[in-house]
């Protein structure tokens, strides 16, 4: 295995997870380039499911470097309890697990900013984990970052005039009483103490490793449809879950990266508010969400579902640079008589083939379906992909003919055994 993103090619929610974790038994580093925890990626180890959030997926891997780049956002309390988490079922994360010094931290305040916004009428549907609010601090240039919590006096001036900016527009806008800095700074002072033997300068470890022909496995958050620049803004997460968020997001160079892996559900979903073109009606939107366990990994919400969207598919293809796919949750289309793929949007009476980036189109468009017979079998126990039913084999062929990549794996279930690894 050669240096590979892994990025979700839909909404979020593909099975990333998932396919992480069993990538990485052949992976010496595994980075987590963007995002927070916001995400959240499901590992099955025979019975025991694990719900990572900021931690990389790898990490149950006993070789496995974990890694959490510089475009990620951290909010401590939420890694030391992930920390936590891992020593109670015997992994510890010292000497396997960095923080970069360079990423930004979420403080309290941008929780509570991210959920007074959601309050309001427009709202996107966020985790409320103050994912947006962090990241807007980052780009304005006033963002506490990582390095800053080991420095009580960097920490002091930073956070005050953070506090006292923020108090004052959370006052005017929202009437919100404030924060106290005191509290804060004790809270994440003790933090920073808390976190120090992991944070380092990851890009430089990241680059010697693969100066070093180490095998390095970036993985994504979110997925492309909710990336700030190339997905359905506004209804987006504000980092770019792209897969060129793995080299901004780490500081590894482009032309150090071999391959970018596509991780597409046999459907779609998404969480939260905003377009969805091929979103199901009621009666199929309960039976694929309780079949599929369709509910928020990091929030509990139900998810949103609908039929395979391509033209979203072709889209993430082409602005991921995918040379791969990995289509999951095949298994849950088991007991459907007619499956549909959308191949085409109309809207006010054209057609469009290609992902408009116009929100309007995508709000008000009717998706173009092409229908295909079900295979009405149960695949979570099939190996090879000859032992999945010829309609289900040629739903997969379709769906690599209609987005243009070679799918290379395809998952009938939530467990690691339950993956057929293509081999032609
Ligand atoms: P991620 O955020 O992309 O890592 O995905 P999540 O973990 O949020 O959601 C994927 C869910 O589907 C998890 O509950 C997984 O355990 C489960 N899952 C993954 N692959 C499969 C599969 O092939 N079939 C079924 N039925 N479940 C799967
Ligand atoms: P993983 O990595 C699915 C969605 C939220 C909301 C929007 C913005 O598990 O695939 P944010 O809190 O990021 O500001 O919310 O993005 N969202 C996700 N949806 N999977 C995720 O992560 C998500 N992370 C954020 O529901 O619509
Ligand atoms: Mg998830």
């Amino acid at each position: 295995m050669s240096n590979t993103v892994i990025v979700g090619a839909q909404w979020g929610d593909e099975g990333k997870g998932k396919i992480i974790d069993i990538l990485s038994k052949d992976a010496d580093y595994v980075v987590r380039y963007q995002g927070g925890n916001n995400a959240g990626h499901t590992v099955v180890i025979v019975s025991e499911e694990f719900i990572f959030h900021l931690i990389p997926s790898g990490v149950l891997h006993k070789k496995a470097i974990c890694v959490i780049g510089n475009g990620v956002v951290v909010d401590p309390k939420a890694l030391l309890s992930e920390i936590a988490m891992l020593r109670s079922k015997g992994i510890e994360a010292s000497g396997k697990v960095f923080v970069s010094e360079q990423a930004h931290v979420i403080f309290p305040y941008h929780q509570t900013m991210d959920s007074l916004r959601e309050s309001k009428k427009g709202k996107i549907g966020t985790t409320k984990r103050g994912i947006g609010p962090c990241y807007a601090d980052k780009v304005s240039r006033c963002g506490i970052r990582v390095q800053d919590l080991l420095d009580p006096k960097a920490l002091k001036e930073k956070l005050q005039s953070n506090i006292e900016e923020k108090n004052k527009s959370l006052a005017a806008i929202y009437k919100f009483e404030g924060f106290s800095f005191d509290g804060i700074y004790k809270e994440y002072l003790e933090y920073g103490r808390e976190i120090k033997k992991y944070v380092t300068n990851t890009t430089f470890l990241i680059n010697n490793a693969i100066a070093k022909k180490k095998r390095v496995l970036f993985e994504g958050a979110q997925g492309t449809l909710l990336d700030i620049d190339h997905g359905t803004y506004p209804y987006v997460t504000s980092s770019n879950a792209t897969a060129g968020g793995a080299c901004t997001g780490t500081g590894v160079g482009p032309s150090r990266i071999d391959k970018v892996i596509g991780v597409v559900k046999a459907y779609t979903t998404r969480v939260g508010e905003g377009p969805f073109p091929t979103e199901f009606e009621a009666p199929l939107m309960e039976k694929i969400r309780k079949k599929g366990k369709e509910y928020g990994a990091t929030t509990g919400r139900p998810r949103r579902c609908g039929w395979f969207d391509a033209v979203l598919g072709r889209y993430s293809v082409m602005v991921n640079g995918i040379d791969e796919l990995v289509v999951t949750k095949l298994d849950v289309l088991d007991d459907l008589d007619k499956i549909k793929i959308a191949v085409g949007y109309k809207f006010n009476g054209k057609l469009y083939k290609d992902f408009p980036t116009n929100s309007t189109v995508v709000e008000g468009c009717e998706p173009v379906y092409e229908t295909h017979d079900g295979w009405l079998e149960d695949t979570t126990r099939v190996k090879k992909l000859s032992g999945l039913p010829l309609n289900a084999r040629k739903y997969i062929n379709r769906l690599e003919k209609l987005l243009g990549a070679h799918v290379s794996m395809v998952s009938t279930g939530s467990k690691r055994d339950q993956l057929i690894k293509r081999i032609d």
